[in-house]
């Protein structure tokens, strides 16, 4: 093993080195500045994502589920970069790799690909070539001798990364490791790698619907809130540069049930659908569902309305949806969940070319939320000529007057 020919080192022999390299500490003006250039990948929303670019000897975790579209992404974003490309995959024969190459109408010419599942094969390979940018599809794949446990286990994943992490920064070559992960996010994989590496993407959306977004959650060189969309074509994945029109392509005008509202993803306002269906339930517990928000803050909007608006939803099963597959964590969307359960509950279709935006309080109050001014101008440039937002109403029940959407008492 290493050990053996350690122990013949002396001890002050082998800090020599370090002795050396380590001096004292320095003062920030006296460090070299060394400014390097990122490779664009040609993809503006990856680029974007990524800061502006790749930068030379990171390392990105590009997660997501299985079947998400990673391995896609990943071949498009070479097509783009000057010089050669690595790609080695761990999943796919190469006879499978062709195939998708010209599926996706790719041209390789840049791209070499290699299958193989042994980090050290592969760190090989890596410093032999030298190659501007080197993909690994997938980490769970790859695994070291020496270490028990199979390809996939924390240790292997951990192992694997930290060797080819190593060969990135001492050749300066940037590495995108693809992780999968499960719904759960359990199996072990890409949260046990997020400490080590630069930059950390999730690729996330419904697998039945065409909308993808990439999302970064850390980035030693840019920004964390930034988000890119793209849409599953036949064709591979397309950016799409206006995420609002993609999410309200299918949209049903004058339904009951059915809102529009202006959300922020990232630092980019979007809008999306919201629908609600609310039916008497058979249940002595009615039934609350949600897909795309959070169930408690479903929850939390249907309390408000039974004792505000004196809706007895108490009898009422609620689903609520957003449409595309956009997950809304902020609160900024309470007023639309209320205001569609209203119409869903009261049969009554909103006015199609108004969109909301505001937080519900638990006394009915709408609070403010940020990014007012970016949201107005989306939903205006999209030809939305009714804003219901915290700037022009202060409560739940002054907007169901307003909408004409009878309220049963005053709270
Ligand atoms: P893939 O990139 O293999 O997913 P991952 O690497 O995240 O597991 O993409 C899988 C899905 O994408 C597959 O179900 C088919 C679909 N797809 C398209 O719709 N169009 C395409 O051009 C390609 C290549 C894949
Ligand atoms: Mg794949």
């Amino acid at each position: 093993m290493v050990e053996a020919p350690r122990a013949l080192v002396t001890p002050a022999a082998g800090r020599a080195g370090e002795a050396r390299s380590v001096t004292r500490p320095q003062k920030l003006s006296q460090i070299k500045s060394v400014k390097k250039a990122r490779t664009k990948t040609g993809i503006t929303e990856l680029d974007r994502v990524l800061g502006g670019g790749i930068v030379p000897g990171s390392v990105v975790l590009f997660a997501g589920e299985p079947g998400i579209g990673k391995s896609t992404l990943m071949l498009q974003l070479t097509q783009g970069i000057k010089g050669s490309v690595l790609y080695v995959s761990g999943e796919e024969s190469l006879a499978q790799l062709k195939i998708r190459v010209e599926r996706l109408d790719a041209k390789s010419d840049n791209l070499l690909f290699l299958t193989a599942t042994n980090a050290d094969k592969i760190c090989t390979q890596i410093k032999e070539l030298n190659p501007v940018l080197a993909i690994i599809d997938s980490i769970q794949t790859t695994w070291v001798s020496g270490l028990t446990g199979t390809a996939g286990s924390v240790g292997q994943v951990r192992e694997t990364a930290g060797r080819l992490l190593r060969v990135g920064k001492e050749k300066g070559i940037p590495i995108f490791l693809v992780g999968h992960v499960t719904k759960a996010g359990a199996i072990a994989g890409p949260k046990i790698l997020e400490h080590m590496v630069d930059t950390v993407i999730y690729f996330e959306g419904e697998r039945f619907s065409a909308a993808r977004l990439l999302r970064v959650t850390k980035n030693r060189f840019g920004a964390t809130d930034e988000v890119g969309v793209f849409e599953m074509t036949d064709r591979g994945l397309e950016e799409v540069a206006n995420p609002s029109r993609l999410f309200l392509k299918d949209r049903l005008k004058k339904v009951p049930g059915s809102v529009v509202i202006a959300t922020i993803e990232g630092t980019r306002p979007v809008l999306v659908e919201i629908q609600a269906l609310v039916v008497p339930t058979q249940l002595a517990i009615p039934r609350r569902v949600s897909q795309g928000i959070d169930y408690r803050r479903l929850q939390l909007v249907a309390a408000v309305l039974t004792k505000r608006l004196g809706l007895p939803l108490g009898g009422f099963d609620i689903f609520v949806n957003i449409t595309g597959g956009l997950r809304i964590e902020e609160p900024a969307a309470d007023l639309g969940v209320a205001l569609a359960i209203v119409s869903s509950f009261k049969n009554i279709p909103l006015d199609p070319q108004t969109v909301c935006f505001g937080e519900l309080g638990l006394l009915g109050e709408i609070r403010a939320v940020n990014k007012t001014a970016k949201r107005q101008k989306e939903a205006r440039r999209l030809g939305f000529t009714t804003i219901i937002s915290p700037e022009n109403y202060s409560s739940i029940n002054q907007v169901a007057k307003k909408l004409s959407l009878p309220v049963f008492h005053k709270g």
